[in-house]
């Protein structure tokens, strides 16, 4: 028993879940867009609703939205079928998870069958109304689910969570399919969540032309009287009570994030658990183990994600105590205009950095700076000496190129570049000059001349391409094959 009984506390289960995908003891601030799909399926086929797409940062509460979402068509008697965009989609959805609904509406208490062979009246199981021709493909079997469901006056919600570009093709098919659906004015509705980056490059997809019209929902940080209610609700429905002090510091130490609500709360609750009253001292201990909580399983893998110039970047910005000026980020770096603005784009990406205004950025999350600063420890003038992954990325002729500037200290002339390379053409040596030049590799401080963009991409370099061999004695403009 929990509760207060007789005057007395007795300790309760803690309800705040800080682990991803779990189901929070109060999910705050989503009504709207809960609300928005919940109308679109009453609404009918056409409403803009039918097509949503979440994004959001890791933890910001995707996935339990779309659980959220799923519960709300289930309650309208809708079918759902909830997926994530891993390999495999299109099959599983064709002969799992569609057949797998599908019988549910025919049959909706299997376990009532006692073997196959008793499976009820021939033409009421799924598989034989639909011979063969459910298993065809997707377009074939959710248009026959969704015959089915015509009779039973209701839809299909299909959810994928986790949305990325690196599976484009069968989120083409999915996606084909549910165009095709919604322009047969079938009851079917779609619902996708994934990282803003990820997304983003899904919605410039000639294909998906469907995502882009699709209703969007940025699931920002919550405001602080969400929060606010998301930390005391739970906690005063097990008769236990938070200090307002101790309750502010919550709010605020947790920046509105989904994430560090549920850990803030539960090392709040956890410092004393047969206490009543969480006080200001349990939840400044609760923070700090929730910060270094969010370091470990959020901010640690996204930086190691990263490349080292990647990572100079951010420790280059975490030496301001708020935004950083762009033009300042540059200096820290020695870096060329080019240079720190493909980084720029590269960590916005990656969503570890917003822009808040023109030419200038900040940590995607108020706890970022201080998880850098603590992570990075990097002097921004330590340069990195393993391996850049943008280096990396190069083709073998940009390479050669870099190599060959790389012998130099200082600025080099493309003249001994060419040579360097075996006597590459001018057309050669241009055409990687350009590119690099494009990428923010390279400046050319004056004619003839180019210099590395930063002594990070020289030092780099160095480090990661073989120098070229002394060149082979070869006729005059000679074409070599980098390739
Ligand atoms: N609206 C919300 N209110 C309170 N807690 C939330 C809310 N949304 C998510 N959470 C909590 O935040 C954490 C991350 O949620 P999750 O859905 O896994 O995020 P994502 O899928 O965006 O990475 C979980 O612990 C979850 O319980
Ligand atoms: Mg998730």
């Amino acid at each position: 028993m929990t509760g207060v009984f007789e005057g007395r506390w007795e300790a309760a289960a803690n309800p705040f879940r800080p682990t991803f995908g779990a189901e929070p003891p109060m999910l705050a601030g989503r009504d709207a867009v809960v609300g928005s799909v919940a109308k679109s399926l009453d609404e009918g086929v056409g409403s803009p609703g039918r097509a949503t797409l979440l994004t959001g940062a890791r933890g910001t509460g995707k996935t339990v939205l779309l659980s959220e979402i799923e519960d709300e068509a289930r309650q309208r008697g809708w079918l759902v079928i909830a997926e994530t965009a891993n390999p495999g989609l299109i099959e599983r959805l064709v002969e799992d998870r569609i057949p797998e609904v599908a019988r549910h509406v025919v049959d909706p208490e299997p376990q009532r069958r006692v073997t196959g062979a008793s499976a009820g009246p021939v033409g009421l199981s799924w598989e034989n109304r639909n011979p063969a021709r459910s298993r065809r493909d997707l377009r074939g079997a959710l248009a026959d689910l969704s015959d089915l469901l015509d009779e039973h006056r209701t839809g299909v919600l299909i959810t994928v969570d986790e949305l990325h570009g690196g599976h484009i093709d069968e989120l083409r098919i999915l996606g084909t399919t549910i165009q095709h659906c919604f322009r047969e004015g079938r009851d079917v509705a779609f619902v996708g969540a994934g990282l803003p980056s990820a997304v983003s490059s899904l919605l410039s997809d000639q294909v998906l032309t469907f995502l882009r019209r699709a209703d969007r929902h940025r699931l920002g940080p919550l405001a602080p009287d969400d929060v606010a209610s998301a930390l005391v609700q739970p906690i005063e429905s097990l008769g236990r009570a938070i200090e307002p002090g101790a309750l502010h510091e919550a709010v605020e130490a947790s920046a509105g994030y989904p994430f560090l609500i549920q850990a803030i709360g539960y090392h709040s609750w956890e410092q004393q658990p047969a206490e009543q009253v969480i006080t200001l001292a349990d939840v400044v201990a609760g923070v700090a183990i929730a910060h270094d909580k969010i370091g470990r399983l959020v901010v640690e893998p996204a930086l190691s994600d990263l490349s080292d110039t990647d990572r100079t970047f951010l420790a280059a910005m975490a030496l301001d105590d708020g935004p950083s000026r762009m033009s300042e980020i540059r200096d820290r770096l020695e870096a060329s205009n080019a240079f720190a603005g493909n980084y720029r784009a590269r960590l916005l990406d990656a969503d570890m950095i917003v822009s808040i205004d023109l030419g200038v950025v900040d940590f995607a999350a108020p706890w970022m700076r201080e998880h850098v600063r603590h992570q990075l420890h990097v002097e921004p003038d330590d340069l990195p000496s393993d391996e850049l992954k943008l280096i990396a990325g190069l083709s073998r002729g940009d390479k050669a190129f870099l190599a060959a500037m790389a012998v130099d200290d200082g600025p080099s002339r493309i003249r001994d570049v060419r040579d360097r390379l075996g006597g590459a053409t001018a057309d050669h040596a241009s055409q990687y000059r350009r590119r690099l030049l494009a990428g923010g590799f390279i400046v050319a401080p004056e004619r003839g001349v180019v210099d590395f963009a930063s002594e990070v991409v020289r030092e780099a370099v160095r480090n990661q391409i073989p120098r070229p061999a002394p060149p082979e004695p070869r006729a005059p403009g000679h074409d070599i094959d980098f390739s």
